[in-house]
């Protein structure tokens, strides 16, 4: 697990293997060009994770193959990652925490490369141009890291009991991928993941092979339509596997935790039916495959939205489910640009919570806004008072981004919203919302511009200034 720090002049172990007229060649190539690269940035300048993601490239899709023995707790990582140069770059950065690099090419040819703290900045023998496709090549590994947040809670590479979880809001793919882990940049991918044998290995998106020998099997997943690195999940252990095909088509595959069978298994049951109902309330589901993951990890204390296969550390309740499912339009399909904007996931997510309960039997959304404006929702009044803390869209600060005024009161913003326009306008807006940005990045002033032109003859300028933007509770409802 030892990674030195090393210094950009320093010649990694891989350079010795370019001959050296090639290298010599490529130098003169790249300065006969006249034009001088300039080093991508380190970070895109997130305003509460200022060094996740990376400048000057764009990644298109990650092939990774990663081998993990849960014995040896050992990981080996190969991840070919093709992006698109942004400007001349003469080098780059990937998100890396922890691991051992061992070789670094690009356009299949050695690379220089060097590390500090969560960055590995690669040289390539000669300048990328802007506009251009390019391929990198990272050979990696040691014992992934479990990292802990400025919240206290944990991500990365969890052990479980028989294997291993990786999960990765908001940084902790940068504990078993090199990337660039930020919302921003979107990627396909596929992820190949080899066990001991009698073991399984469950990712995103579609399996498409499944095969053994030697002792070890081999699970290969594919995901066609553009996922964030944070939503990328490994699931590594022994799970009851249930496939099956949504009345849609929609294929389901679902992973659970021996342990955890009987105890989920009425919850799971209805995950077609919230599927459908999701349909029916935000449009067309945005992925072409979908499922869950019970795992038994009792150290981690949150469920998460995983692309396509949201991760539940025990038996999820409907809510949860209901929760994560809605997340696949809302941060998985349209996905914040940066993490200011994740009250864009966490209050669509739970004020679908809230409009499941209206639909099924339970409190309306109006009962719920007004016990939270009145402060008894919670049992505990400073859980009530919490919900002020600060606006949902300028939460204050890293270690907050997941506290209850990005949840709850990101929650009220959209239903005042509703009140304003009224129930089919409102219906309208979000679906319309999911659609315009599908598959894509949009931020918090995309979305009040959004319903601003959908309902142009409304007025939401209190509802901005007050409950989006506003310090302290508003003085109205
Ligand atoms: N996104 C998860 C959910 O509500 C919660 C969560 C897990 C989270 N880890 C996080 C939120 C890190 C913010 C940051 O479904
Ligand atoms: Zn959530």
């Amino acid at each position: 697990m030892v990674s030195r720090p090393r210094r950009i002049t320093d010649v990694p172990r891989s350079s010795a293997r370019v001959p050296f007229a090639l290298a010599a060649a490529l130098f003169l190539t790249a300065c006969g060009g006249g034009v001088q690269g300039t080093p991508g940035a380190p970070g895109v300048r997130d305003p509460y994770f200022p060094r996740a993601g990376n400048g000057g490239y764009d990644v298109t899709h990650y092939g990774l193959a990663l081998s993990y023995d849960p014995g040896s707790r050992e990981l080996t990582g190969r991840a070919e990652i093709t992006a698109r140069a942004t400007q001349d770059l003469s080098a780059f950065n990937l998100d890396l925490k922890g691991l051992d690099v061992g070789s670094v090419s690009v356009e299949g040819r050695g690379a220089r490369w060097n590390r500090t703290g969560q960055e590995l900045t690669v040289r390539p023998p000669g300048d990328l141009d802007r506009g251009e496709t390019f391929h990198v090549r990272v050979g990696y590994s040691g014992t992934p890291e479990t990292i802990t947040d400025p919240d206290g809670s944990e991500e990365g590479w969890l052990r479980t009991a028989d294997g291993a979880l990786a999960l990765g809001e908001p940084t902790g793919s940068a504990a078993w991928f090199p990337g660039s882990h930020h919302p921003g940049d979107k990627a396909s991918y596929d992820i190949a993941v080899t066990v001991p044998a009698g073991l399984r290995a469950v990712s995103n998106g579609e399996l498409r092979s499944e095969t053994s020998g030697r002792g070890r099997s081999t699970f290969r997943w594919h995901t066609a339509e553009p996922m964030a690195s944070y939503l990328a999940m490994v699931a590594i252990g022994r799970y009851d596997i249930r496939r099956s095909t949504t009345k849609s088509g929609l294929p389901l595959y679902v992973a659970v935790d021996p342990a955890e069978a009987k105890a989920s298994a009425k919850v799971l049951a209805r995950l077609p039916e919230i599927l459908a109902w999701e349909e029916d309330a935000f449009g067309p589901y945005p992925f072409s495959a979908a499922g869950a993951v019970v795992d038994d990890a009792d150290g981690v204390g949150y469920a998460l939205e995983t692309q396509t296969r949201p991760v539940f550390p025990g038996a999820p309740d409907t809510a949860t489910l209901v929760h994560e499912l809605a997340h696949q339009w809302f941060g998985d399909s349209v996905t914040p640009d940066s993490w200011q904007d994740m009250w864009l996931n966490e209050g669509f997510a739970t004020y679908a919570e809230w409009l499941w309960e209206e639909e099924h039997g339970g409190d309306t959304a109006d009962e719920t806004f007004d016990a939270l404006y009145r402060g008894d929702y919670y049992d505990d009044p400073a859980s009530g008072e919490a919900v002020w803390a600060f606006p949902p869209a300028r939460p204050s600060g890293a270690a907050h981004i997941s506290d209850s005024p990005v949840y709850e009161r990101g929650a009220m913003v959209l239903h005042k919203v509703r009140e304003t326009v009224g129930d089919t306008a409102f219906r309208r807006i979000v679906r319309g919302w999911a659609a315009a940005h599908r598959h894509g990045n949009a931020g918090t002033a995309d979305f009040t511009a959004y319903v601003e032109k959908k309902a142009p003859d409304r007025d939401f300028d209190v509802i901005w200034r007050d409950w989006l933007y506003g310090d302290g509770r508003p003085s109205r409802p």
